[in-house]
């Protein structure tokens, strides 16, 4: 069995090829571009870490792979017109570098290489494959969506927060994971609780992303510190704060809101820190973590085998980018 950096490096030696023509170069430059910075590429190690749980690794896993970090490219180019995001694996993200109709269409056209992988995987599990790719694609735009209507609206629960991460961030993990235990023969039941483990790791890893947002190093998380604030992301972090808040916080952060002002990140960032967001968040990723090894526990395979997936699971709650 390969671990998580071997399987990493394997899939990256695969990846960083041409996947576009050269013409025109309009499109397709910004594209390499944007490809060609990385970043961690833990979904596509997930679809090999799904089938390598239940046998050697087949050919296919990397066409699946590939396709997914294809359509996670397209969600991030897409998710940076919308966020407004400069910023990106320390880079500027492509429609500032270029312009936002570039973008659109070199996400797009992302979106289309990701299908072609997936067409050449073998026919006896394609129709399987294509189902939980499309079903999550859509939950995946569903989930941004909520995340667009959540930042203007002033009453957001936490269920809501849940359950609005699941769809943009954590069902990606977790058919990450399903594809990859599909093509090695895994049995239906296993299949479920891979698929759930890597729902719950993706929930906490999400709620990773959201806390770093806020605090942090900017050199090394490669995004601008402080962009949910200023977008008004009704993240847990907000919600969190909004609900232990005394008065005077509350009107402070309901003001904070109403404004664009250069002081609105820092002084967020306070109330935050006076509502001790850092320890609710340590909390929250322990929670789910443990549903996510609860589900690891009950997949039917001998225990060692399910040490690089504890592996993935504690480098995602610890990184800094
Ligand atoms: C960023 O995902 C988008 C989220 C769902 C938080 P990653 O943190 O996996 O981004 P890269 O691919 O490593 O840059
Ligand atoms: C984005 O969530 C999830 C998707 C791209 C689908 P964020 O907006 O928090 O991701 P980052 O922080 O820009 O990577
Ligand atoms: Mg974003
Ligand atoms: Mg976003
Ligand atoms: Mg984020």
């Amino acid at each position: 069995m390969l671990s998580f950096q071997e399987l990493s490096a394997n899939f990256n030696k695969q990846f960083d090829t041409e996947h576009f023509p050269s013409s025109p170069a309009t499109l397709y430059e910004p594209g390499d571009y944007f490809l060609k910075i990385g970043g961690k590429r833990i979904r596509p190690v997930m679809c090999l870490l799904g089938n390598e749980l239940f046998s050697e690794i087949h050919s296919d896993a990397y066409l699946v792979a590939k396709a997914v970090e294809l359509f996670h490219n397209f969600s991030l180019v897409h998710d940076d017109m919308m966020d407004e995001a400069n910023l990106r694996r320390g880079m500027p993200t492509v429609h500032t570098k270029y312009d936002s109709n570039t973008a659109l269409l070199v996400g797009d056209v992302m979106l289309i290489r990701a299908y072609e992988f997936i067409q050449d995987i073998q026919p006896s599990y394609l129709p399987k494959i294509l189902k939980i790719f499309n079903r999550t694609a859509r939950e995946v735009c569903e989930g941004q969506q909520l995340d667009m209507d959540y930042s203007k609206s002033s009453v957001v629960t936490m269920d809501q927060y849940i359950h609005m991460i699941t769809l943009k961030t954590s069902v990606l993990l977790a058919a990450s994971l399903e594809v990859g235990a599909i093509i090695g023969g895994a049995s239906e039941n296993n299949c479920h609780h891979l698929y759930e483990f890597g729902k719950k790791i993706g929930i906490a890893f999400q709620i990773q992303d959201d806390y770093l947002d806020a605090f942090g190093d900017a050199a090394e998380f490669g995004k601008e510190v402080g962009g949910d604030i200023k977008q008004n992301k009704k993240t847990f972090l907000l919600l969190h704060a909004l609900s232990v808040a005394n008065q005077n916080q509350l009107a402070q952060l309901n003001e904070l809101m109403q404004t664009n002002s250069s002081d609105k990140v820092e002084k967020v960032l306070s109330i935050f820190n006076e509502c001790g967001v850092g320890a609710w968040a340590e909390n929250l990723k322990a929670k789910y973590m443990q549903e996510a090894f609860e589900h690891l526990e009950a997949i039917a395979v001998v225990s060692n085998r399910k040490q690089p997936l504890i592996e993935l699971a504690n480098y995602l709650m610890n990184r800094n980018k």
